[in-house]
């Protein structure tokens, strides 16, 4: 099984990190301003940014699917335990050592999956399909029909970070709930999936970068980021003061964004 945790667990780290109100997600939320430079935090904007003929620098990891983990069934994932408490046999299990670049990810995986949700907050660390999809209907409702929005590459080249254009009036997506689920690093597929309380708005932006490269990407818009940790990186990123301005950032391409169906 091949598992190369990269420089995406930060990213993963910094949007997860609005959630987390310990000491330990401070610190990784803290960044100091050679980290601030860090490309990955080429995701965020406000809605002012949201016109045709806007250009702004993104960054969007390239998809690989000869290295990206793979989904397992519901029935072989249940079978190996989940938990912080059994890190020791899972590192046996998948044979890394305790000091590797894995066994880190795998506990910052665990760390974001046992944290208790924030207030108002509805999360689940999700290790298969079946088990993704129980939750979101659990969020969303049983009997409702879902839609997924994520970001897909219509063409893309090897360059992760490059300016990017808005070609079309951005298309709001307009639902009442919805439930972001990003993947976190771990051997196999892995997602964290939450539904927060409060204003969020769902964008489809087609983009199209300086080398060519056209992107139908998702953003969602959190309108109200008064209750945000005030380190949060995305505020030092557009230079704006929590609760002042709604914050905005694009998904990554292997996230899912679950929302009721409008076609009912
Ligand atoms: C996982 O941890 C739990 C709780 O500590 C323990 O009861 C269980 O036996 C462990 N499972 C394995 C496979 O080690
Ligand atoms: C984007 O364009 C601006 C203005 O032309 C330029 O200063 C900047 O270096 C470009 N950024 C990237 C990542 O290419």
């Amino acid at each position: 099984m091949e598992f190369r945790p990269t420089l995406s667990i930060l990213l993963h780290a910094l949007l997860l990190c609005q959630f987390v109100s310990e000491s330990r997600a401070r610190d990784i939320a803290k960044t100091s301003p050679e980290e601030t430079l860090n490309p990955q935090l080429n995701i965020f904007f406000t809605p002012k940014d949201l016109k045709i003929g806007k250009m702004m620098p993104l960054f969007f990891a390239l998809k690989d699917p000869s290295t990206s983990p793979h989904l397992l069934p519901r029935k072989e994932a249940n079978s190996i335990p989940f938990s912080s408490s059994n890190l020791t046999y899972l590192l046996k299990f998948f044979t890394f050592s305790k000091d590797s670049p894995q066994a880190k990810a795998m506990e910052d995986t665990f760390f974001h999956c046992e944290i208790s949700a924030m207030n108002g907050e509805s999360k689940f660390c999700a290790t298969s399909l079946e088990s993704m999809l129980d939750f979101v209907q659990e969020i969303l409702g049983f009997n409702t029909k879902l839609d997924v929005y994520t970001t897909e590459f219509l063409k893309k080249s090897p360059v992760t970070l490059q300016n990017y254009t808005i070609l079309q009036k951005p298309k709001e997506i307009l639902v009442p709930k919805l439930v972001a689920c990003h993947t976190l690093p771990y051997p196999y597929a892995v997602f964290y999936c939450h539904m927060q309380k409060g204003e969020n708005k769902l964008f489809k932006i087609s983009l199209l970068g300086e080398n060519g490269d056209r992107i139908e990407a998702a953003a969602i818009c959190h309108m109200d980021t008064k209750e945000w940790n005030h380190d949060h990186v995305a505020f030092r990123v557009l230079k704006v003061l929590p609760g002042s301005s709604p914050v905005c950032h694009f998904f990554p391409v292997d996230n899912l964004v679950w929302v009721p169906s409008l076609s009912m």
